[in-house]
């Protein structure tokens, strides 16, 4: 049985004290519970303040990307080991709006993954299609190559500290969430993949989490299909109450 992850994503949203009482009231609202995890993702800046807040509770943290570098001359980037010092346990990488928005390639973010486990970070590693990929009906290989390549080289055992987010690029932010059926489709087939990269045990441990759009009222629909073990949740992870009601919705 895998439990259901749900990770928010604040992007570059927040101040320092809009962060740390964020991080406060979900630590406060979510308590514990075994059948799920719940992390948050804030801004660089407010990792230690927001680590701080949520010591002793069960909420995890992760950065929302890194540098595939342990160290060195690279001016604003920000490497594994300093946000695992810095309190994460998690890091997201290869999300859309870096692989699309600043051109990161499968190749680079393959390395960032690698460097990120080598820290001991674990990883949320984000895959999803263009609207033009999904019309011309290119999901199933575009998803294909982007787990191919950006997991190529992991061992089963590093696998095993890999979530996958399946994000559509055309759901995520716009409030056009993927149907029931695309995303179980999607999330099968990704399933499907794991399997023949990594076999079966992995496959069938391996968290898939739904992003694009997951809002309180889809959230239950989303999260009780076979394949979908969790969301990340961008917009509806800044309101505590709205990001609590998905929570709640991973509960079933
Ligand atoms: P959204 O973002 O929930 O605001 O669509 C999801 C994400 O980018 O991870």
């Amino acid at each position: 049985m895998r439990p259901k992850f749900v990770a928010g994503n604040w992007k570059m949203y927040t101040s320092l004290a809009s962060a740390k009482g964020l991080a406060a009231n979900v630590a406060h609202a979510f308590g514990e519970d075994k059948r799920v995890m719940v992390a948050v993702c804030p801004p660089f800046p407010w990792l230690t303040a927001v680590a701080e807040v949520l010591k002793g509770t069960s909420v995890l943290l992760g950065g929302q990307n890194c540098y595939p570098e342990r160290e060195g001359a690279f001016t604003g980037e920000v490497s594994p080991a300093m946000l695992k010092d810095a309190g994460c346990q998690y890091v997201i990488i290869g999300h859309s709006e870096r692989r699309h928005g600043l051109n990161e390639g499968d190749e680079f973010l393959n390395r960032k993954a690698k460097v990120a486990l080598a820290a001991g970070l674990k990883v949320i590693f984000c895959v999803g299609e263009l609207l033009a990929e999904r019309e011309a009906s290119k999901t199933e290989a575009v998803l294909d190559t982007q787990l191919a390549a950006g997991l190529a080289g992991l061992t089963t055992d590093q696998m095993s500290k890999v979530v996958i987010a399946y994000e559509p690029v055309w759901a995520i932010g716009t409030g056009k969430v993927a149907t029931p059926d695309q995303a179980q489709a999607a999330h099968a087939h990704i399933r499907g993949k794991i399997r023949g990269l990594f076999g079966e045990f992995t496959a069938d441990h391996v968290q898939i989490q739904y992003g694009g759009s997951v809002k309180p009222d889809n959230a239950a629909g989303l999260m009780s299909l076979p394949d979908v073990d969790g969301a990340l949740v961008g917009g509806a992870s800044l309101k505590a109450d709205q990001f609590l009601a998905i929570v709640n919705a991973a509960l079933g």
